[in-house]
């Protein structure tokens, strides 16, 4: 069995996603969300989905090992970040090598770093008149967007498409890559 752990901080359609891909796969579990909003609407997804979901604050999880002791108990085989907007702390990271993967709704290393999130990178890539824009997946290490890429796909951009219909084609993209990313990592990892 391998159990997965993500991390999400805002609506978490993403999560819900991957929640859904993986309930027909006895292999996987998703031992928790855990999210830094109390608010966020991932949570009222995890209730519907019967889903465990932790919230911690930004001390706890910047200036104390308390994360890093609820994950040690979860036990993941993979950290996903599905939409999480902080920075991992040095002492996250360094536990958990190759361990910990994000989404950014972006072909990286374009519109990467901080205050670069959601439709911030989508209203860039209009700004900018770009083509194209698309997803990547990857490794997480202690500065933003900048571990080693997995997986990147891409999708085409019209210049009359809104900030919103961007949006709408990245998640799609999300939504269809995803999982699919985080079963092959788990199928090759060796615990
Ligand atoms: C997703 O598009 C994800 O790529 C992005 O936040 C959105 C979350 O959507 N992540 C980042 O921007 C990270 N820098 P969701 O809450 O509906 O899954």
């Amino acid at each position: 069995m391998k159990n997965i752990v993500l991390f999400a901080s805002g609506s978490g359609s993403n999560v819900e996603n991957i929640v859904h891909y993986f309930n027909n796969k006895s292999n996987v579990t998703i031992a928790a969300v855990l999210t830094n909003k109390r608010d966020a609407k991932v949570i009222d997804r995890c209730n519907k989905l019967n889903i465990n979901c932790l919230v911690f604050n930004k001390n706890a999880f910047l200036k104390t090992d308390c994360v890093l002791k609820m994950l040690k108990a979860l036990e993941p085989n993979l950290i996903v970040l599905a939409g999480f907007l902080w920075k991992i702390p040095i002492h996250i990271t360094e536990h958990y090598p190759n361990k910990i993967v994000n989404i950014h709704p972006a072909l990286l290393p374009k519109y990467g770093g901080k205050g670069m999130y959601g439709n911030h990178v989508h209203q860039a890539v209009k700004d900018n008149k770009d083509k194209e824009t698309g997803i990547t997946i990857h490794y997480v290490n202690e500065n933003y967007d900048e571990g080693a890429i997995i997986h990147q796909a891409k999708t085409s951009v019209s210049s009359n498409d809104t900030v919103e219909e961007i949006a709408k084609k990245v998640h799609a993209l999300e939504y269809e890559h995803f999982p699919k990313v985080i079963g092959q990592l788990l199928a090759s990892s060796k615990r």
